[in-house]
């Protein structure tokens, strides 16, 4: 079978006046963004399992070259579709199986699957990289292993901060890279019956950057707060509430970062030894307080988190289970000479119990400087992400703006709008989405200095208390991009979407 593009679109780059002038028509629109179920190229190729038992997993791959009627660059706003069709000679029919939505967003950088000519070869980090779908763990990755249990897997591209026309018009900041997955999702969505798998179980995956995004799809479902950008791309008219949100170290929250980052990482050095300013950490440590004051999250046998005793959850609710879990884990050899290396750490056979004090000193150095994310020479990728028209980067907390400009300095006018677009927060703290996901897989390293680790906790805390299911770990002593539990992962979305994942064991090879 040949292989076909399956919408018409323009040819790439970024739209000309012509084209914003004249959107497409919406029975044009919806012509273009039919998915055509024949036009596949059928693909072989091994995928381990967790087991480490190698499967031939035969598989549709559709390449779509356009998930909107009116793109900005098609480039970016593609996206990939693979259907499992046998795993070692034994069909698997996918019809109505999960959907994988991965995006491959890295460092909020522009990620194209353009050019993949399989499964899990587009985005910025590439298989195994950063961004890539397996998010750097170097092992089994979760998005071969939700191909190899049946699923059906979707790549979609997305703009990003840095593309800039040849006016010099950055077209890839905020909000790009939200609408353009959203505007994948409407498309499957909208493609309901063409495109395999159960549309009404989309499970969103990403990493870093890519795991905000996908905690801001899970949170942002139907939100009429993208209906410009949406219908201006001409997306597909469907909904794009997903089902169930995949989330690995998550930078989400950007306009509270520089906070919630002093409240856990102040006292801690930079790479040189060197320590941050201590007026800066410490004033953007007290908005933290009052942040985390207005949040009035609650947490089992703790009650309303406060700045006091926020330290204990993370402690009791996620540090502790995970240096435990990790502990349990090793032989006794291995156990006894990390405990001997660690003896910050209490041990009775069954837990481990530390301070608060010890394991920071125990992570050691902080990755960023202070302000981490709204940087006062504007340095940092977020102030890029909240660049427009030809200005590369703004500010966009108000401590940053008027530390350079003074303190009667405003933020520009376009950017609250911007903040909740981009922030998964504002649809479950601010708002109370009802079309959110009700299913939340979290993951974050301990030694993940990228964000506070207070970011995924606060996540996690307000699903629940909104009595979302939150399955959340924290992964010991591991760092930025970590996925440990892939295959955890896949036979999560068996059991939240009642779809059993393919047996790969009555299959597995001697
Ligand atoms: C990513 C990492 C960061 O430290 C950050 O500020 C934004 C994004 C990333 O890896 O995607």
């Amino acid at each position: 079978m040949g292989l076909t593009a399956a919408a018409a679109v323009p040819a790439a780059g970024p739209a000309t006046a012509a084209q914003a002038a004249n959107p497409v028509r919406k029975d044009q629109a919806e012509t273009a963004l039919v998915f055509d179920p024949g036009a596949y190229t059928e693909l072989t190729t091994g995928i381990t399992d967790t087991a480490g038992v190698t499967h031939d997993v035969t598989y549709r791959f559709y390449k779509v070259a356009g998930y909107v009627a009116n793109p900005v660059d098609t480039t970016y706003q593609g996206l990939n579709v693979s259907v499992p069709v046998s795993v070692d000679g034994t069909a698997v029919d996918a019809t109505h199986a999960p959907i994988l939505l991965a995006n491959n967003v890295g460092g909020y950088m522009p990620s194209s699957v353009a050019g993949a000519t399989g499964i899990g070869g587009g985005g910025a980090g590439g298989p195994g990289g950063p961004g890539g779908p397996g998010g750097g763990s170097g092992g089994p990755n979760r998005t071969l292993l939700a191909l190899l249990a049946g699923y059906v897997v979707v790549e979609p591209g997305a703009r990003g901060r840095t593309l800039v026309d040849s006016a010099g018009v950055y077209y890839g900041c905020a909000p790009a890279a939200i609408v353009d997955l959203k505007a994948a999702v409407r498309y499957v969505k909208s493609n309901r019956g063409r495109v395999p798998g159960n549309v009404d179980r989309i499970v969103t995956a990403g990493t870093s950057a890519g795991g905000a995004l996908s905690a801001l799809l899970g949170t942002s479902g139907d939100s009429p707060l993208y209906a410009a950008e949406l219908a201006a791309l001409g997306a597909a008219d469907a909904s794009d509430a997903v089902f169930a949100s995949g989330d690995w170290c998550p930078i989400t929250d950007l306009e509270h970062s520089d906070m919630s980052y002093e409240w856990c990482w102040g006292g801690n050095p930079l790479p040189d030894g060197t320590t941050v300013d201590a007026t800066v950490s410490g004033e953007l440590k007290a908005q933290f307080t009052e942040y985390l004051a207005q949040l009035r999250l609650t947490a089992p046998g703790i009650g309303r988190l406060t700045d006091r005793n926020l330290d204990e959850y993370l402690l009791r609710t996620h540090l502790e289970p995970s240096a435990t879990a990790y502990l349990a884990a090793l032989s006794d050899t291995d156990r006894a000479a990390y405990l001997a290396a660690n003896p910050f750490i209490g041990w009775d056979g069954t837990n481990a119990t530390f301070t608060w004090a010890d394991f920071l000193t125990h992570v050691g150095a902080r990755k960023k400087n202070a302000p981490a994310f709204d940087a006062f020479d504007l340095s940092t990728p977020e102030c890029n992400e909240f660049g427009t028209g030809t200005t590369a980067v703004r500010h966009f907390t108000l401590y940053s703006l008027r530390h350079a400009e003074g303190d009667s300095a405003r933020l520009d006018s376009d950017l609250p709008r911007k903040l909740d677009q981009m922030n998964a927060m504002y649809h479950v703290a601010e708002r109370v989405n009802p079309n959110r996901a009700r299913h939340w897989w979290i993951r974050l390293g301990t030694k993940d200095s990228d964000t506070s680790l207070t970011v995924a906790a606060n996540l996690a805390a307000r699903l629940r208390n909104l009595g979302d299911d939150v399955n959340i770990k924290y992964y010991w002593d591991a760092g930025h991009g970590a996925d440990q539990d892939p295959g955890d992962f896949v036979s999560w979305i068996a059991e939240v979407t009642g779809h059993p994942a393919h047996s790969t064991h009555s299959a597995r090879r001697p």
